[in-house]
């Protein structure tokens, strides 16, 4: 399957996959970020892992949506003005700014516990010891340890400018936020495969530092990109005194950490044998994207 079957797949299941019902206020919320759109590439990756190991991409297609869905989660909360304050997401206006403060927390709170559901009633081929390793990723990657931990430090080193080891808060705020839900799709297509422990645990190491370079991509072009481009307000993690790559480092520096990163993606690839023309082609274009 090439990108662009994947997203349309994706897109008619997410549709399909939050009816709305009473109260309709919280579905349409959960509903309007989800459906906007995003790249998803978190559940791209989930299929094409799943394919790359032999498995049936079908059998993944709940666990890729439900991955998608808890990462329109922490965008919705990503977004809040008491987290990032952005008024613009996928090209349109945030959550909040549509359905309110109060139901944008609660459409996030919805997600977080749709998602694992939507994996439980569809996933009719899995069977029940593969069913409780999936909710056992998805629960520990989008938690305290998980995402939400890496969402804790970006906060909390927000304009701190006090004396700690930045380099090494720096990259467990980027592998937690973003790489944790890249080795939760990764890991989740690999386990519905079938894969063997030790290509579970190469895709892992290839999804964390993927993660970690994506990141380190998305503070570049927050510096260098246009609302046109990414849909949401730019220029912000410099005005909010974010510790990203950029601001550590330069955005030369970033750049150069980030060619590397590709590099090391590119290297696992190919002593791992993964053989996929859709992750290539993704980091091809981010590679355009950020000029490396
Ligand atoms: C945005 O992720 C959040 C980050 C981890 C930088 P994406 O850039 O994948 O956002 P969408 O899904 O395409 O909107
Ligand atoms: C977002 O990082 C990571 C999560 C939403 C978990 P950012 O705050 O940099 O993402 P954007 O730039 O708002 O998309
Ligand atoms: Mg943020
Ligand atoms: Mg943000
Ligand atoms: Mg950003």
């Amino acid at each position: 399957m090439q990108m662009n079957d994947y997203i349309k797949l994706v897109n008619d299941k997410l549709d399909e996959f939050i009816p709305i019902s009473y109260p309709n206020s919280i579905y349409k919320s959960m509903k309007y970020t989800v459906t906007l759109p995003g790249k998803r590439l978190r559940p791209i990756l989930c299929l094409e892992t799943c394919r790359m190991f032999g498995g049936e991409i079908e059998d993944a297609i709940p666990t890729a949506c439900a991955i998608e869905m808890l990462h329109a989660q922490t965008l919705i909360h990503d977004d809040l003005p008491c987290m990032d304050n952005d008024d613009f997401r996928r090209g349109k206006p945030t959550n909040h700014k549509v359905f309110g403060e109060a139901i944008a927390v609660l459409a996030g709170d919805a997600l977080l516990t749709w998602a694992p559901q939507v994996i439980v009633k569809n996933s009719k081929n899995l069977t029940p010891s593969v069913l409780i390793r999936i909710l056992n990723e998805y629960f520990n990657y989008a938690g305290a340890n998980g995402v939400i931990g890496g969402q804790v430090v970006d906060i909390e080193c927000e304009g701190n400018n006090k004396d700690f080891d930045k380099e090494k808060t720096l990259e467990y705020l980027h592998i937690h936020k973003t790489s944790d839900l890249f080795q939760l799709a990764m890991r989740t297509g690999a386990i519905i495969a079938g894969a063997t422990d030790d290509k579970i645990s190469a895709v892992t190491e290839f999804a964390r530092v993927f993660g970690l370079a994506f990141q380190i991509a998305d503070d570049i072009l927050d510096e260098t990109s246009t609302f046109e481009e990414m849909g949401k307000t730019l220029g912000k993690d410099k005005l909010e005194g974010k510790l990203t790559y950029v601001s550590l480092y330069g955005l030369e520096d970033a750049k150069c950490k980030l060619a590397c990163l590709f590099e090391k993606c590119c290297d696992i690839m190919e002593t791992q044998n993964f053989k996929s023309d859709v992750i290539e082609n993704i980091i091809k274009e981010i590679r355009k994207r950020t000029g490396i």
